[in-house]
């Protein structure tokens, strides 16, 4: 599987991002909870070294608790990087981030006098207009997801604490790895690639199999052969092709003569895995992203030449 990405973007994104970075105080990165790894340019770290950060881990309400606690303890770095967990369609979980910011600059000169000025940043579909929509309290960014930072970005006021540019910074994952792009394909955020949607279903259910056996199980009521109760064990032994036949016939999904119809599966497996359906499912772990997953194949060309 060969999945495109944006090719060429990375040194105009770099200058605008750069433009942009000398109005603003600090920078709120947009992460997906469900793959923070995947979802995160490294560029922006780099670009951004001099300037505190604030790491959101959206979405959180799809991902699996725990491991975003994991990620959370991973991604803080000492007392200029933070991360914390939100969901940014619920304002309640948004609350906390202008102390959040005020804290991360505690120490400037201006600290008490003005407040911080932050830009958002992010990849498409991570949840940049939502936060800064649900922060600002109206809808204020209009995102288009275009490598573009207006020039004459605006600091909306959010509170006494924080000013947000309303222009979000579009980033995109310096793409050299297939196993990043699986990911990103899976949870929706690259929607313009060119992908096949059961070839992302089969790798989905193989990382879930082996990851989250019995979500899986309780959600398509799989059983093994006899209908004998499927265990962790037994499932991470079936064949993947059998487990999506399976799903298929469970939910009826048949083509004529009575046999699964593999595409309407696949469809279906990656729509409940994106609605968080199957269960609260995060894709990578800090300490091994790769964990569950078969090793990334290396990409056919580099296409990530600038
Ligand atoms: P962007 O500016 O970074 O491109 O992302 P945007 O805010 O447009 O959000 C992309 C999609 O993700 C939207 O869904 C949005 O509702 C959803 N989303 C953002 N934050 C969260 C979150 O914390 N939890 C959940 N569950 N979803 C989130 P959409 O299907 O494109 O649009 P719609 O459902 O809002 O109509």
């Amino acid at each position: 599987m060969s999945i495109q990405w944006f090719p060429g973007h990375m040194t105009r994104t770099k200058k605008l991002i750069n433009e942009n970075l000398k109005k603003v105080d600090m920078v709120i990165e947009i992460l997906d909870a469900r793959a923070p790894l995947a979802s995160r340019n490294p560029l922006l770290a780099e670009l951004t070294k001099d300037k505190p950060r604030l790491i959101l881990l959206n979405k959180s309400d799809l991902a699996d608790p725990a491991r975003t606690e994991q990620w959370i303890r991973f991604l803080s770095e000492g007392s200029t990087v933070k991360a914390v967990s939100v969901n940014s369609k619920n304002k309640k979980t948004l609350k906390h981030v202008p102390k959040e910011c005020k804290a991360l600059c505690k120490g400037k000169k201006w600290v008490n006098r003005r407040p911080v000025r932050a830009m958002i940043v992010g990849i498409p579909n991570v949840g940049k207009s939502t936060v800064i929509n649900t922060l600002a309290g109206k809808k204020k960014a209009a995102a288009s997801n275009k490598p573009g930072v207006t020039r004459d970005a605006q600091h909306v006021p959010v509170s006494r604490e924080i000013q947000i540019l309303d222009t979000p910074g579009i980033l995109w994952h310096k793409f050299d790895d297939q196993l990043v792009g699986l990911k990103l394909a899976a949870l929706g955020s690259i929607k313009d690639a060119v992908l096949l949607v059961d070839e992302i279903a089969l790798e989905v259910l193989k990382f879930l199999s082996r990851t989250y056996p019995e979500a899986l199980v309780r959600r398509y009521k799989l059983t093994g052969r006899g209908d004998e109760p499927l265990t962790a064990e037994k499932l991470k032994a079936m064949d993947v092709h059998d487990l999506m036949d399976q799903i298929a016939e469970r939910r009826g999904l048949l083509v004529a003569g009575g046999t699964a119809d593999k595409e309407r599966a696949a469809r279906l497996i990656i729509k409940e895995l994106r609605d968080g359906i199957i269960d609260r499912i995060t894709l990578e772990e800090p300490e091994d992203p790769a964990r569950g997953w078969d090793p990334p194949r290396k990409p056919e060309r580099d296409e990530t030449a600038e």
